[in-house]
């Protein structure tokens, strides 16, 4: 079923979550045990308040996170999709994660509407250093500015120029497929809608149901991401 929408649609998106990743052992975000919002709380770690206010727990946090990116890679499902891109099956990667795999894995137009851990840069004056600043624990800029990840933060709007790109892709294709995402975060959680608003097929690819579930016109819950990718391609390459 899901070849067959890609191969029929001129123009499809896929949009990521956390899930997308978790094949490659990083953790998500709200799946019950592993997810990372069960160990941490978000607004402590993750929001501009825990930047100006809790800064120590702030840098321990990314510094764990840049940590465990550098320890992983992308796996088979990143690679696969990079390949539907050059093949012109898909058009685009609409992105939440901050991991940089889907440029790593060679998908051109990838869309990071959270931004990304691979960059650090300077609060004071802008300046853009490589993650591993945050490795090697040097958390401020030499004119004194305190360095945080280029990713969104709660609190902050997402970067405009990406978010009015992944808007133009959402509203012109005709197939949206969402991959590993609880879709319970606005307003990356608007993409789906608007695809679907605008007459695209929705498929939503994800281990537990999501609020989005009712929408879709392809819900698979029962495989990981990597086995449905796996098996769409060998679909797709048979022609089947
Ligand atoms: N195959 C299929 N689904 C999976 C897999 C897998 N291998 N691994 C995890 N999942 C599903 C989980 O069941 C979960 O519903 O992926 C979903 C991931 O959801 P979240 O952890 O909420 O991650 P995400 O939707 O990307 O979160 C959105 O929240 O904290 C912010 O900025 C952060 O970008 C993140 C945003």
């Amino acid at each position: 079923m899901l070849a067959e929408l890609i191969r029929k649609s001129k123009h499809a998106i896929v949009f990521t979550g956390a899930g997308m990743s978790t094949e490659s052992g990083l953790p998500d975000f709200r799946s019950a045990n592993s997810g990372l919002w069960g160990q941490e709380n978000p607004s402590e770690v993750a929001s501009t308040e825990a930047l100006n206010k809790n800064v120590e727990q702030f840098f321990r946090f990314y510094r764990h996170r840049v940590l465990g990116v550098q320890d992983c890679m992308p796996h088979a499902g990143h690679f696969i999709l990079a390949e539907w891109e050059r093949k012109g099956l898909i058009q685009g990667i609409i992105t939440q994660n901050v991991d940089g795999f889907h440029t790593e894995a060679g998908t051109i137009n990838s869309m990071e509407l959270h931004g990304t851990i691979q960059r650090v840069h300077c609060q004071t004056c802008g300046k853009v250093f490589g993650s591993n600043r945050y490795t090697e624990e040097q958390f401020y800029c030499p004119c004194g500015g305190t360095l945080r990840p280029s990713v969104v933060l709660f609190g902050e709007m997402l970067p405009e120029d990406t978010f009015s790109k992944a808007i133009e892709e959402t509203e012109k294709c005709e197939l949206f497929i969402v991959l590993g995402s609880s879709l319970t975060v606005s307003p990356a959680n608007q993409f789906p809608l608007l695809a679907k608003e605008q007459g695209a097929k929705l498929v939503i690819v994800n281990r537990e149901p999501t609020i989005m579930d009712g929408y879709a016109d392809l819900v698979i819950h029962e495989k990981n991401i990597g086995e449905v990718l796996s098996e769409t391609n060998q679909k797709l390459r048979n022609g089947l």
